[in-house]
């Protein structure tokens, strides 16, 4: 199989089950006009994002790593009339352009791009008392997702769902000798949800669009 072929079908998929979409075309189109990177979830997987936190009756949602606001507004789809979704973001022109995008996609009052490393604003959720969430996806800097962990299970309670992307990396994730902190970041994150009684975690291959990757998906079988 083929990056061609992944890209064909996942099309094939998009046209049938996702449909167009002009609020998300218009906001890939803002993020490419303002020079994002193109690393956002392919439309098939931001709607996977969607049911999933659809299926979790999510009320509040928290996201690590907003770029453009993509899979933010397909999450913020997924939330009930009341919710909420918080999304943090370390690059003050990404939360710029995902907040103009949220905007126009009409979730200007149910989303907050909050600017700022995610290691600093983790702890003022926290302080803030703004959890716990119902459901949260891990997509910032790879190499710190053994700290996000730490504080997402402390915004978490019994049942909330957390999905962290691009754990596999084109089959890196299984190179124990890797220099690449991201790569060990990740081997750290899948160690933590092995070994922490609270979580209950497996995690999935992904080949599409955006090439050979997958997502690690944990629940809390406790409270934090
Ligand atoms: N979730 C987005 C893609 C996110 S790409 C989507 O699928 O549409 C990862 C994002 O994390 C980038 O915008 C990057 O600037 C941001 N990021 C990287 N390090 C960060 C940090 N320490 N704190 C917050 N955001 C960070
Ligand atoms: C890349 C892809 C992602 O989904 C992400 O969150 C960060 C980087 C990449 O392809 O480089
Ligand atoms: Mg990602």
């Amino acid at each position: 199989m083929i990056q061609e072929q992944w890209t064909r079908v996942d099309q094939y998929f998009t046209d049938i089950l996702v449909r167009p979409d002009p609020m998300l075309e218009a906001a890939l189109k803002a993020s490419d006009a303002a020079g994002l990177p193109q690393i956002q979830v392919a439309s098939n997987q931001g709607k996977f994002l969607m049911l999933l936190a659809r299926a979790q009756g999510a009320r509040r949602i928290l996201e690590i790593g907003t770029l453009g606001g993509y899979s933010t507004i397909w999450l913020a789809r997924a939330l009930q009339s009341d919710g909420r979704l918080i999304t943090l973001e370390a690059v003050p022109t990404h939360a710029k352009v995902a907040r103009e995008n949220i905007d126009r996609a009409g979730f200007a009052e149910n989303v907050e791009v909050r600017l700022g490393r995610a290691l600093e604003t983790l702890p003022q959720l926290a302080a803030e008392r703004l959890g716990p969430f119902d459901f949260i996806f891990l997509d910032a800097d790879k190499r710190t997702y053994p700290e996000y962990l730490e504080w997402c299970i402390k915004l978490s309670r019994r049942g909330t769902m957390m999905v962290a992307d691009n754990v596999v990396r084109g089959g890196a994730v299984i190179d124990t000798a890797s220099r690449d902190a991201d790569v060990q970041g990740v081997r750290r994150f899948l160690e933590m949800l092995s070994t922490d009684a609270r979580v209950s975690a497996t995690a999935i291959q992904t080949v599409g669009a955006k090439g050979y990757d997958g997502i690690a998906v944990a629940v809390m079988t406790k409270d934090p």
